[in-house]
């Protein structure tokens, strides 16, 4: 009987044993998969730098996150003279990561200065830093993988070595054991390039990859408590944002074509309203919502977003109010 039993508890130790094995080799040894950078070359004619400027500041709105901002200020504005230099987000209440977006501007010592296009462009779209670190997926690379095209990337590296040098060192984000863990395996290899962005005259198509690349999902999907994405609730909303300096929260709302919890019911006025003067349709200021980012779209493309969102099945989803305490 004894003997029985040793056999059987040496057999579930060795189980574990290769349970953690298989652990450790999965996250730490085979992850985060990544390559050598790439060897691209950025152009530096201004078309293509124009072209990127309007990616970076009015579509994925790159600045935003990577900026200091001012939160006091509906739609979140940069500080003057602090474009580029990166953001601390600070800790999530709840949540054991403090997120740090690095600094984008050209300074060689701070920033992406003394980075190579290849490299920016891998961190971009494959979610590794030049030193071979994961990054955090708030950097929206996952996205951006499925968005940007080599050409896009490179138009908007292009717009990037243009921003003056600001000194400033972010710091870098911390994560705690075990989503620390987990996180590892989110980077991988850019395996076949994305498609260049679909062109305005195919309305619809366009307006999708707007959706998509400017992270409206980022903010608006529906999470639980872990800040997981809840199955079948794109764009319901509910993610709450705190303000800080303890001013309270914003809550995203729902944006799919609901009539009574959605914004099925509003008129493409009431959406273009948002979008540029960032007023939602009660009219209250909207905090944390990077509009004045998306502000300076073109006019084609807000109506693709727009015309993108009405096609966003319903999904009834009662939000609750914002309470930003204006100071
Ligand atoms: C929603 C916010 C957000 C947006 C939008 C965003 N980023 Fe990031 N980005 C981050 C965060 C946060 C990190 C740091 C992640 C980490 O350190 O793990 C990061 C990291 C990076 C890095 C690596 C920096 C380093 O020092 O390792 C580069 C380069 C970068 N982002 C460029 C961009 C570009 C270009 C865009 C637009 C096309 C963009 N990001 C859009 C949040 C964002
Ligand atoms: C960084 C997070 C974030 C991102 C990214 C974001 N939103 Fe929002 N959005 C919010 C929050 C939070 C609110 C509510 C703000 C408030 O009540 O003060 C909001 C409000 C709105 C409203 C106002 C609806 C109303 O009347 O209440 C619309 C419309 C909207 N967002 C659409 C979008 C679209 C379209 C995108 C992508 C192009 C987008 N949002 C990206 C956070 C975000």
């Amino acid at each position: 009987m004894k003997k029985i039993l040793k056999r059987v508890l040496a057999g579930v130790g060795a189980a574990i044993l290769l349970f953690i094995t298989a652990i450790i080799v999965k996250f730490y040894v085979l992850s985060p998969k990544s390559r050598p950078a790439p060897v691209m070359s950025a152009p530096t004619n201004a078309e293509a730098i124009e072209r990127g400027r309007y990616l970076v500041h009015h579509v994925a709105a790159c600045v935003g996150c990577h900026s200091q901002i001012d939160d006091k200020v509906p739609g979140e504005p940069v500080v003057e003279g602090k474009l580029g230099a990166g953001r601390d987000f600070g800790e999530i209440p709840s949540y054991p990561v403090h997120i740090r977006a690095g600094n984008i501007s050209s300074d060689s010592e701070t920033g992406i200065g003394g980075w190579t296009d290849g490299e920016v462009a891998r961190a971009i779209r494959e979610g590794v830093s030049k030193d071979g670190r994961g990054l955090f997926p708030q950097m929206p690379y996952t996205t951006y993988r499925e968005t940007l095209s080599d050409g896009e990337v490179l138009d908007i590296i292009a717009y990037l070595r243009t921003l003056k040098p600001v000194k400033n060192d972010p710091g870098k984000t911390s994560v705690n054991f075990p989503i620390s863990m987990f996180l590892r395996a989110v980077p991988k290899p850019l395996e076949v390039a994305a498609p260049p962005a679909p062109s305005p005259s195919d309305k619809l198509a366009r307006g999708r990859w707007l959706l998509k690349t400017a992270s409206c999902n980022d903010c608006h999907d529906s999470v639980n408590e872990k800040m997981q994405k809840i199955e079948g609730k794109a764009l319901a909303g509910g993610m709450k944002f705190p303000i800080a300096g303890d001013r309270g929260y914003a809550i995203a709302t729902n944006i799919t074509s609901d009539r009574a919890t959605g914004v099925g019911a509003y008129s493409d006025e009431d959406l273009r309203r948002a979008l540029e003067e960032g007023k939602g349709k009660d009219g209250r200021d909207l905090y944390v919502m990077p509009w004045s980012y998306y502000k300076g779209m073109t006019k084609e493309d807000k109506d693709a977003l727009i015309a993108a969102l009405r096609e966003v099945a319903p999904i009834a989803n009662v939000v609750p109010p914002s309470a930003v305490k204006v100071k």
